[in-house]
């Protein structure tokens, strides 16, 4: 969570600070603030504000020009509220040395109790500011940041992407890393250090991955990489492939809404190169994996855990290998039996979910071999597994995820038709009946953006509603789910997913007059097309107001109908998932809500 960013080069570092900041500010908007190396050996400048960025920027009177280096940070509270006192940076005595934290210090309280007793005062309730301190009394002796911080890194439990500046060397960043992330700008003359590569695509595509237990010193010509005990470490390069343009809101009024109409193109650059001219599946990223499997668990969180539900459905039938799917927040407190002969595979757009990440360490430590299913290049997650097939989604700016989510099913389903492939599962003439069907996934969902209008107006009309139900069965059910999970999160009402069959177990019960309920509707082909009409009939009779979403197979009478492009079921929540997505935005958009930052979120959950 929290956005950290890090500058040092030849111009004002006040405005580069500022706009990583408004590019890393999905990370967590609870407080914002920056510390500035002005002048030699003197306090550094340093602003802090409760709130969303704006609130600091309209403090900042100056731009402090001469500052060439500086850090900044936009916090998701953990310990202490979202005040001025507990943003970030905090500050040493002496006004001389600033620290920005992304992460949780678990030995905060012992850490505390003993600078309290060497005399330290603390101003805020954070973890984060035992951290500052105890660097101030490493520098008393070593009168080096680097090596300060590789001291106090040995003494930290938890996890953690610290900067830190000090007004002795005011052109030097020194950061450290664990279970949290921190990558590596590298300009002309200019260095940046950031949570995630957004902070400066807009000024190079050059980047370091730092990896565990490692400390980095930047000046503007120089990047110093070490691990905890000052031995040399040659971080991982890697070029930067997202355009600087994608991070902005390209005349959209919100990142959500231009990320929903970038899913055709995100569905693309998924599929791209994966299928070649004898229609056989291309994942040369799998050849590492033993696919000599008898299970695959499927690990992630909220929406990418939706994504693994859906997937399983296609995966499952594909290779006749049983598939099961868990919370990665779950899996990680029980104790569950894996082997070599199982896959597992974690689903993440950020690759730093705390959770997946810890899940996944579980996983490997049991013995399972691993894939990552991930958006973000060089993120932890996929590092850390055997194998890894990047989404290519393009950055996600805005905190419900919409483009990744589609290109994390697609994704799933590729590797489920390899796996097929692979173990001859599946007829060559089925495989490419297959690519077939998921090649003309992205003008299928380009067709319903097309025709939206109608959908965001009728969306208006539910404004008031205190709860919204959501209804699927088979691979409608997930859809569900995730349907009912982008309507919390962004309109702040009730919203419940349910399995039509599960209806008269309980749920039923809600349906009152005028209840809202979204169907979602397999292909008239499907099994349970019939079944999941009578189920509409049976809220209908109880006074729900039905919005179906259906191929045009489906003859059903309901107030509101959404028409969706024909697909196989298997594939149909790559379709159907569209209209929830824009049902939520607009109702978020509606209630007068922040759509791009809703309340209480944030993009990247990096704390358990
Ligand atoms: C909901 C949402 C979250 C994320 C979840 C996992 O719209 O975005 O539920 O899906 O926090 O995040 P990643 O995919 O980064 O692991």
């Amino acid at each position: 969570m929290c956005g950290i960013v890090g500058y040092t080069g030849p111009n004002p570092a006040l405005s580069k600070v500022i706009e990583g900041l408004r590019r890393l500010e999905y990370r967590g908007y609870d407080s914002a603030g920056v510390a500035l190396a002005t002048t030699l050996s003197q306090p550094l400048f340093v602003a802090k504000k409760a709130g969303k960025l704006i609130n600091l920027e309209n403090e900042l009177a100056s731009d402090h020009a001469s500052a060439k280096s500086g850090i900044g940070h936009t916090r998701w509270a953990t310990h202490g509220g979202p005040t001025d006192e507990n943003a970030h940076p905090h500050i040493s005595d002496s006004g001389k040395l600033a620290v920005i934290h992304n992460g949780i210090i678990e030995n905060y309280v012992e850490l505390r109790a003993y600078l309290e007793k060497c005399g330290y005062k603390f101003n805020s309730e954070t973890d984060t500011e035992s951290v500052v301190h105890l660097l101030s009394e490493e520098y008393k002796t070593t009168k080096d940041l680097s090596a300060a911080m590789r001291l106090v890194c040995q003494k930290l439990r938890g996890s953690f992407t610290l900067l830190a500046i000090h007004s002795d060397d005011p052109e030097t960043i020194v950061g450290a890393r664990r279970n949290s992330p921190l990558v590596v700008g590298l300009g002309e003359e200019e260095n940046f250090l950031a949570s995630d590569v957004s902070a400066f695509i807009a000024h190079t595509k050059r980047a370091l991955e730092l990896g565990q237990d490692q400390v980095v010193t930047v000046t503007p010509n120089e990047v110093n990489v070490t691990d905890l005990f000052g031995n040399g470490v040659t971080p991982k390069a890697f070029e930067i492939t997202w355009d600087a343009n994608s991070a902005e809101r390209g005349g959209f009024a919100h990142f959500m809404l231009k990320e929903i109409f970038e899913q055709p193109k995100a569905i693309s650059d998924t599929l791209a190169g994966r299928f070649n001219d004898e229609g056989k599946v291309q994942i040369p990223e799998l050849k590492n994996l033993n696919l000599g499997i008898d299970r695959i668990l499927i690990l992630a969180c909220g929406t990418a855990f939706h994504a693994g539900l859906i997937g399983k459905y296609a995966l499952e039938e594909w290779s006749k290998i049983p598939v099961d799917v868990e919370l990665a927040s779950e899996f990680r407190y029980r104790k569950p039996v894996l082997s070599k002969n199982t896959l597992v595979i974690t689903i993440s757009q950020s690759g730093e979910t705390m959770d997946t990440l810890m899940a996944l360490r579980y996983a490997k430590e049991l013995g399972a071999q691993t894939l990552s299913v991930c958006n973000t290049i060089g993120s932890t997650i996929p590092r850390e597994s055997d194998a890894v097939f990047y989404t290519h989604a393009g950055p996600e700016i805005a905190v419900a995820s919409t483009k990744a989510l589609l290109t994390q099913i697609v994704g799933i389903h590729l590797v489920g038709l390899f796996i097929a492939q692979e173990k001859s599962s599946l007829s060559t003439a089925q495989i490419n009946s297959l690519a077939a069907e998921l090649s003309a996934l992205p003008n299928k969902v380009e067709e319903i953006l097309e025709t939206v209008e109608p959908l965001r107006e009728m969306t208006r009309g539910f404004k008031e509603a205190t709860s919204v139900l959501f209804l699927g069965r088979h691979v409608g059910f997930p859809a569900a789910l995730e349907g009912a999970l982008k309507l919390k999160e962004l309109a702040y009402m009730h919203a419940e997913g349910f399995a039509g069959g599960e209806l008269k177990h309980g749920p039923i019960a809600l349906i009152e007059q005028g209840t809202p309920v979204i169907a979602v509707l397999p292909p008239e082909s499907s099994e349970i097309a019939e079944k999941m009409r009578s189920n509409i009939q049976e809220i209908k009779a109880r006074g729900a107001r039905v919005i179906a979403i259906a191929d045009s197979s489906i003859d059903i009478d309901v107030p509101h109908l959404i028409r969706i492009p024909k697909t196989i079921e298997l594939l149909q929540p790559i379709l159907s998932i569209v209209p929830m997505q824009v049902f939520a935005y607009e109702m978020a958009v509606a209630r007068g809500n922040d759509v791009d930052q809703p309340r209480n979120l944030a993009k990247s959950v990096t704390v358990e």
